[in-house]
């Protein structure tokens, strides 16, 4: 489980811009959100799968130090050192941190997350009919945190007008997603050729997320090591052919979102990505504050080329922590650093790595 890494990411926004007269009138330091509610993985998670695994796992790394210990000073269940762009993108607008639908936080007037680590956009019952026995046996796949939202719904508030109020004044995180499909594909030995085909199904599923380079993940680049030179892009050192997969989901997936624009004019869609900016990390980390040999460095790891080591991974005996986390960009070998996130979020919220940028978008 520690090995189900959801390490795409890519991100749709809808906001539902309803009421527009209304935002004319908002605050431009906090423009008007009243809630935000997540859908996606490990790059969303803040606190569902530790609970949603704790009966089946005798072991959750990501609930032992040094997981959370940058910020929150103890474990989470985010898979970082600290905060994720969720928690960046809430404190920008004077929300609270987005409560885990399955945490001991039940009142959800604010918003609630519903992201779980290891997540798929395709169904567990796809990949067990299919005979694919790399994705793990829990339920948490888009389908089921959408059925968990509509099971919430009722209690956030009832009439159609009530309803129409309330969501306008909410922002939709829909993703990253993807992500773990491929890379439970690839784990059932099937290569990028063979997993093209699942693409549009994917896409479909999710209409949302730009993935992160797959290729510049250290566990991919552990798993998938080529003694080949050609095999890895000079500027970064990231394997080329996942990165080209990861493109052309990535494209397929800004497509669908022309699409959902034409079909939903009154809902804001912004497209958000994790790719470029990991790209520019790693081109030149010092031009963003991070130092130039962590890189590809995992932070907290147990040894390896990449400090990616599977039996000693972070949160498990023989992983350490770095001593700066905040000058590394990969915090665990699959998901990044609190001081990365933040670069992240405030690309997200201000561009250039979203599509309108977020700020402008909720201003509109
Ligand atoms: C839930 O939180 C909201 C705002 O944060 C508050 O107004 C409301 O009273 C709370 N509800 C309960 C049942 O505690
Ligand atoms: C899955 O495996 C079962 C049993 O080995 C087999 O009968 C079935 O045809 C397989 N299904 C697919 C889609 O390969
Ligand atoms: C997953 O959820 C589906 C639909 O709710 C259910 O039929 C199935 O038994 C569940 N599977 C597991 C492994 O919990
Ligand atoms: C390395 O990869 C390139 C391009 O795929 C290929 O042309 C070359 O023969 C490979 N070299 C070795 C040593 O395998
Ligand atoms: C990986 O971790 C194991 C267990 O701690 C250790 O025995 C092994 O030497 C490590 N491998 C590397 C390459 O550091």
């Amino acid at each position: 489980m520690d090995r189900s890494p959801s390490n795409s990411v890519a991100f749709l926004l809808l906001l539902f811009l309803h009421g527009c007269a209304h935002y004319a009138h908002a605050n431009p330091v906090h423009p008007m959100i009243d809630s935000i509610f997540s859908f996606g993985n490990s790059y969303a998670d803040t606190g569902n799968f530790i609970k949603l695994a704790a009966p089946f796992l005798p072991v959750i790394p990501f609930n032992n130090l040094p997981y959370g210990e940058t910020f929150f000073g103890h474990p989470t269940g985010r898979a970082s050192d600290g905060r994720l762009v969720l928690d960046f993108t809430a404190k920008q607008f004077g929300l609270p941190f987005v409560p885990p639908y399955l945490g001991d936080v039940q009142n959800f007037t604010r918003g609630a997350n519903f992201a779980v680590i290891g997540a798929t956009a395709l169904d567990l019952a796809f990949y067990q009919m299919n005979n694919i026995t790399s994705v793990p046996p829990l339920n948490s796949s888009l389908s089921v945190q959408l059925d968990w939202f509509h099971k919430l719904k009722p209690t956030l508030c009832s009439t159609t007008q009530g309803c129409k109020d309330y969501f306008g004044k909410s922002l939709f995180f829909m993703g990253e997603f993807g992500g773990n499909d491929y890379v439970y594909l690839l784990a059932a030995g099937k290569t990028v050729d063979e997993i093209m085909p699942y693409v549009p199904k994917v896409i479909k599923a999710i209409s949302a997320g730009v993935e992160v380079p797959n290729g510049c993940i250290p566990i991919l680049l552990t798993i998938y090591a080529s003694p080949n030179a050609t095999d890895y892009d000079a500027s970064t050192g990231c394997l080329r052919r996942l990165n080209e997969f990861t493109r052309y989901h990535n494209s397929a997936l800004f497509a669908a979102v022309l699409v959902l624009r034409q079909k939903y004019p009154s809902v804001a869609i912004v497209f958000a990505d994790y790719y470029e900016p990991v790209i520019n990390f790693l081109r030149n980390p010092e031009r963003f504050g991070f130092s130039r040999s962590s890189k590809l460095r995992v932070c907290c790891g147990g040894g390896g080329p990449y400090n990616y080591n599977v039996t000693a991974a972070c949160g498990l005996p023989g992983a350490t922590a770095c001593t700066n986390p905040a000058a590394a960009i990969n915090w665990d070998g699959i998901h990044l650093t609190e001081a990365a996130y933040a670069r992240i979020a405030d690309g997200w919220l201000r561009g250039p790595y979203a599509l309108p940028p977020i700020l402008a978008a909720v201003r509109t």
